[in-house]
């Protein structure tokens, strides 16, 4: 039985504790910023925005609902992730089922972290020929990245804790909380 403990300001995932770390609100603000800035430099160029799965499906609820010029949306999906530390190890892109030539291409992260997920993926669409590709992710830990990837739009600046919430999981659990949680080290 997995045990999800909503107390006030903490909760419990499986073996873990996490306490509030970044409330809806203050998501909600870095989502609105990050579409403004976007369609500021894209009113005319109808991007296609390619989310990546699982982890952006918040960010891209809400992202989208905001966004105010014409897009294309599509979901892909790669993984890497398991428990609290990346394993270096990048799948293939999965579900990419359009024509990204001569295209203006946004991916959308919830989080660049290592970067390392992101620079594959970069590397991966650029052999389709795109026009651009620029990277949109809602938070970012600087002092985790370890390759030259700088996302073109960044929600949120954070410090290098592992969190939950909004998305982002602990081993498959935490992702439907509405708030971002940061774990307490013992
Ligand atoms: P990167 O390749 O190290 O940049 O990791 C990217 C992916 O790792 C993200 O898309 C997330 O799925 C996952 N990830 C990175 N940091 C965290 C975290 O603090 N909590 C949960 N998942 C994370
Ligand atoms: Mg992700």
């Amino acid at each position: 039985m997995i045990e999800l403990f909503l107390c006030m300001d903490k909760i419990r995932i499986l073996d873990k504790e996490f306490a509030l770390s970044i409330p809806y609100e203050r998501i909600h603000e870095a989502v609105v910023s990050m579409a403004d800035a976007i369609y500021a430099n894209h009113k005319d160029s109808n991007p296609l925005f390619l989310c990546v799965l699982n982890g952006c499906f918040m960010v891209a609820g809400d992202l989208f609902k905001e966004y105010k010029g014409p897009c294309e949306i599509s979901f892909i999906k790669l993984s890497s992730y398991s428990g609290t530390t990346t394993t270096g190890e990048v799948k293939k892109v999965i579900g990419l089922n359009q024509d990204i030539r001569d295209r203006d291409v946004i991916i959308l992260e919830d989080i660049v972290d290592t970067g390392i997920t992101i620079s594959h993926l970069i590397r991966d669409l650029s052999g389709y020929a795109p026009k651009s590709i620029k990277v949109a992710t809602l938070l970012l830990k600087p002092k985790a990245v370890q390759t030259n990837i700088r996302p073109d739009y960044v929600g949120l600046e954070i410090p290098n804790d592992f969190i939950v919430g909004y998305g982002l999981d602990y081993d498959g659990y935490g992702r439907n909380l509405k708030d971002i949680y940061k774990i307490i080290e013992e």
